[in-house]
């Protein structure tokens, strides 16, 4: 069994709620309720569940974009959660990557594609000819080099998508970290970036957490899942197992909810 890259313990977010009517007491909103989670180095994990379970609640905490209200997140061993130091924060930056689900949102349309791209890579202070870098990330998604020259307005969802994972992954980290990133991409488009991830898992054995509303994704890419509802971890294992033979009704009717199997993206 190889070693846990990334884990939580515990792990809990609240959300002040405000009041709305006079009468009515200040509450908050439970995001987040006692979630323990370990990612082994290498592997892929997928977290699925309904809208508003608390996935991405969950992914921004183990990334330290967000603090924990109780609990606490390990990377490779060391304690770093969004309020740690800037050097801790600056070390774990440079060991991942993440990309959201929206490719419109996501990149500053006034920065030219090659800016965008090797951004992490001035800011973490990566060493190398970062020039180079970029132009073999952007081929490493299946993107012409010299794409770098030009805007994020010039390319279709598909590729800025791709934009937005060579960028997450520009600066080879450890885990990759997706907030529904294939969601927004056709099924021609999807495979291809499923095969791009599967080919960084074998090659350069990246650790990955995805966050998926399609099992196909999931089937394709992931070892294990877990299962979220209301902030919980209702059930969890490895994929074929989880999806065969769910064991829980809820994981059985979101899977009969979610998309069927795409013969595409399945193996
Ligand atoms: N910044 C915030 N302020 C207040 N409430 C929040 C905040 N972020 C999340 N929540 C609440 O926490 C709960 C979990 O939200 P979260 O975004 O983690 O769900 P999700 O599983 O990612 O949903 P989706 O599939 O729709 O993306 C929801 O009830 C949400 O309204
Ligand atoms: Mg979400």
């Amino acid at each position: 069994m190889s070693d846990v890259l990334l884990s939580g313990r515990g792990l809990g977010r609240r959300f002040p709620m405000p009041r709305r009517t006079l009468f009515e007491r200040a509450g908050h909103t439970v995001a987040l309720d006692d979630v323990d989670v370990d990612v082994r180095e290498g592997s892929a994990l997928g977290i699925i569940g309904e809208s508003g379970s608390g996935k991405s609640t969950l992914v921004r905490l183990l990334l330290a974009l967000d603090a924990p209200t109780s609990g606490t997140v390990e990377f490779a061993g060391r304690g770093v959660d969004a309020r740690a130091s800037a050097r801790d924060l600056h070390w774990l930056r440079r060991e991942t990557g993440i990309v959201f689900q929206d490719p419109y949102a996501s990149l500053d349309p006034r920065m030219s594609v090659g800016r965008i791209v090797g951004e992490p890579l001035w800011a973490l202070g990566v060493d190398g000819d970062r020039r180079a870098r970029v132009r073999e990330v952007l081929a490493e998604v299946g993107l012409e080099p010299d794409m770098a020259e030009r805007f994020p307005h010039e390319f279709s969802g598909g590729q800025r998508q791709r934009i937005a994972l060579a960028r997450a992954i520009v600066h080879r980290p450890r885990l990759l970290v997706g907030d529904e990133p294939l969601s927004a991409l056709d099924v021609t488009v999807r495979s291809q970036i499923l095969e791009l991830l599967t080919t960084l898992r074998a090659r350069d054995g990246l650790t990955l957490v995805m966050v998926s509303h399609d099992i196909g994704v999931v089937q394709n890419l992931c070892d294990e899942v877990v299962v979220m509802k209301d902030g919980r971890i209702v059930e969890e294992g490895p994929t074929e197992k989880v999806l065969q033979q769910p064991q829980v009704a809820y994981t059985r009717r979101l899977l009969a909810s979610i998309p069927a199997i795409d013969p595409d993206t399945s193996r």
